[in-house]
């Protein structure tokens, strides 16, 4: 049986081994109840506590604050592409979009078919999506503005969040959840599938400024609903329990590691390695500018095709998987998320060496 690898899938991605360890001793008998939390009721006490815990800890690791409400919801990022504008839109005041990359890209197409008033304010799509747009007007009349804070495809992250004063920021952190601290002050609203940094596919996770919950209209798809979650503490229905217990656990490892801060620096220096070793190369070439680089996403390309495939599939022999680059745009993309050891970036280093020595 082959052992563990050195995981840089992109999503669902690599979950520290302790969280592992931890879920499987309590699979079958959770807390010596006689069942598993796969197999017991969403609307026992048990769930109950961890769904509060897993609620408590999401705001303890952040800091966010009271008039904030966390939601667990079904449907990945991409339902929230729909259900962002049926919650927030409002009549006569534009949703502004900011276009960085295919997931955005997605967010804005849920709008158009809705038909609700959108605008694409700023786009990166002229330059292959390679840097954060800095120029653009915020209307201060919009029902909100929509970012992706990392582009997981291209390989580039919002480096500081725009300030949108008055009008609710939306943010698809998807691939960037809790990787860095952020003030939660500055959104209106912040969804994450979980399954990069925090958890399980099938989990989203929805942080949402309870003033904006009274923008939910009656007439759409209770499923999409913020309120309709909100008032049922995300029980509306029946929930992803084991996935909700795993962030639960995800959120005590940020915790047991030192706190956000901690796993930020960490995630700091594994990327500033593998962009070193990049920028130090004159073989590997990154596809980001340098000032919009994402920390979890590290995307290059090597002189030619035939040598990526050679690259992935050394590093394959080597232990290193996951490192294909989005099937959209090729190339190598090392996704680094917080559950990634330093050691596993050291060896990808290695292997960046050995490979362009051989071969460059
Ligand atoms: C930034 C971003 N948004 C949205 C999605 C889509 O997420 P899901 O598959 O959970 O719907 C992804 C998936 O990789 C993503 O990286």
């Amino acid at each position: 049986m082959k052992g563990r690898v050195v995981n840089f899938n992109p999503g669902p991605a690599t979950l520290p081994l302790s969280v592992l360890e931890k879920a499987q001793k309590e699979l079958t008998n959770y807390g010596g109840e006689g069942l598993s939390i796969l197999e017991m009721s969403h609307r026992s006490k048990t769930f109950d506590s961890i769904l509060n815990e897993a609620i408590e800890d999401i705001k303890k690791v952040m800091g966010i604050t009271d008039n904030y409400t966390v939601l667990f919801l079904q449907g990945g990022a991409t339902a929230q592409f729909a259900a962002v504008p049926l919650n927030l839109a409002q009549k006569g005041k534009p949703a502004l979009y900011i276009n960085t990359g295919s997931w955005s890209k997605k967010a804005i197409s849920e709008a158009k078919k809705l038909s609700i008033e959108y605008q694409v304010i700023a786009s990166s799509d002229q330059d292959n999506f390679n840097h954060i747009p800095r120029n653009f007007n915020i209307d201060n009349n919009a029902s909100y503005l929509h970012i992706t804070s990392n582009n997981t495809i291209f390989g580039t992250q919002w480096q500081s969040y725009p300030e949108s004063k008055e009008v609710p920021l939306v943010a698809d952190m998807s691939s960037d959840f809790y990787c860095r601290r952020f003030d939660s002050r500055l959104f209106g609203l912040i969804y994450a599938g979980a399954q990069k940094n925090v958890g399980p596919a099938g989990v989203t996770i929805v942080i949402i400024r309870n003033d904006l919950l009274d923008r939910s209209p009656e007439n759409i798809p209770t499923i999409l609903n913020y309120k309709t979650f909100a008032e049922k503490n995300s029980l509306y229905n029946t929930p992803n329990c084991f996935g909700i217990y795993i962030v639960s656990l995800v959120m005590k490892w940020i915790l047991d590691t030192g706190g956000i801060d901690k796993v930020e620096k960490i995630n700091q220096q594994k990327a500033k390695l593998l962009y070193d070793t990049i920028d130090s190369s004159n073989y590997y070439r990154p596809t980001a500018k340098s000032d919009s680089r994402s920390i979890m996403n590290i995307t290059f390309r090597l002189p030619s095709e035939d040598l990526e495939k050679q690259f992935i599939s050394e590093a394959n022999a080597a232990g290193l998987v996951g490192l294909k680059g989005h099937r959209s745009v090729g190339g190598i993309r090392a996704s680094i998320y917080n559950a990634m050891p330093l050691d596993g970036v050291e060896k990808l280093m290695d292997h960046m060496k050995k490979f362009q020595k051989s071969n460059g």
